[in-house]
């Protein structure tokens, strides 16, 4: 079966990495969105800005992929899978999903603030004074709040052929990650894993429990 897999934060709670919106220990919380992910603060501070994505590399590179991540790349041998992930870490990758789609960005990847085609893999920091071959400095390859989403049309190609559509650990509130589930087909299943179920204006599986502790269940309801 072709099938898109929408994943957010929440998939990467039990690699220890922080959501986005949970109360008690969101990423946000200890962070004003307006200082280290929009293109204002980087043209403010960017230092600032370098230092929180620099963190976030290495946690992210810290974390291991969980038993959610690997169970979907495995899945692959079933299933014609597709990964759209808001997450800019790499942990659907080092499962080894062999399809994924950052529509956010990525952690590993730098590119010219100039020229965003201009991309380069990294594996240490950026730093200040860094520059890209246009001389340019460079900046965390990642789509800040304000900013264009590249590759939503290519997301919503997957979505429009899915048979069916899987979302993990999402709050569903930031666009146009969250409208994507308005191009799937109307016969095409729903299927959704999460604690706490974002409100989906469709019928859905719910399935009310962690990603670790869901996934079995929701990869034999397919
Ligand atoms: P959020 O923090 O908004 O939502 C996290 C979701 O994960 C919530 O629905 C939680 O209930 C759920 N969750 C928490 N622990 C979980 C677990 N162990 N298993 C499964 N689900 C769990 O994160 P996102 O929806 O990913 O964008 O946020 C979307 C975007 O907002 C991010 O990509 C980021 C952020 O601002 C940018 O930075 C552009």
């Amino acid at each position: 079966m072709q099938i898109a897999v929408l994943t957010g934060a929440g998939i990467s709670a039990e690699s220890g990495l922080r959501t986005f919106r949970d109360s008690e220990d969101g990423l946000w919380e200890g962070y004003d969105i307006q200082d280290v992910a929009t293109p204002d603060a980087w043209n403010r501070n960017p230092q600032l800005v370098l230092e929180f994505y620099n963190w976030r590399r290495a946690e992210a590179r810290k974390a291991q992929p969980n038993k959610a991540h690997i169970r979907l790349a495995e899945a692959e041998e079933d299933h014609e899978l597709y990964i759209i992930t808001q997450n800019v870490d790499d942990l659907h990758e080092r499962a080894g999903s062999s399809r994924v789609l950052h529509i956010h960005g990525e952690l590993n990847m730098m590119c010219s603030e100039k020229n965003r085609q201009i991309r380069y893999p990294i594996s240490g920091d950026i730093q200040l004074g860094q520059t890209a071959e246009d001389g340019a400095q460079l900046r965390p390859d990642i789509v800040w709040f304000g900013e264009a989403v590249p590759q939503i049309d290519a997301a919503l190609d997957i979505v429009r052929s899915a048979e069916a559509l899987i979302i993990i650990g999402t709050s569903l509130v930031v666009y146009p990650a969250a409208g994507l589930l308005n191009y799937l087909p109307a016969t095409s299943a729903v299927y959704v894993l999460d604690p706490n179920i974002p409100e989906i204006a469709r019928p859905i599986h719910a399935i009310h429990k962690k990603a670790t502790e869901g996934i079995e269940e929701l990869l034999s309801l397919i």
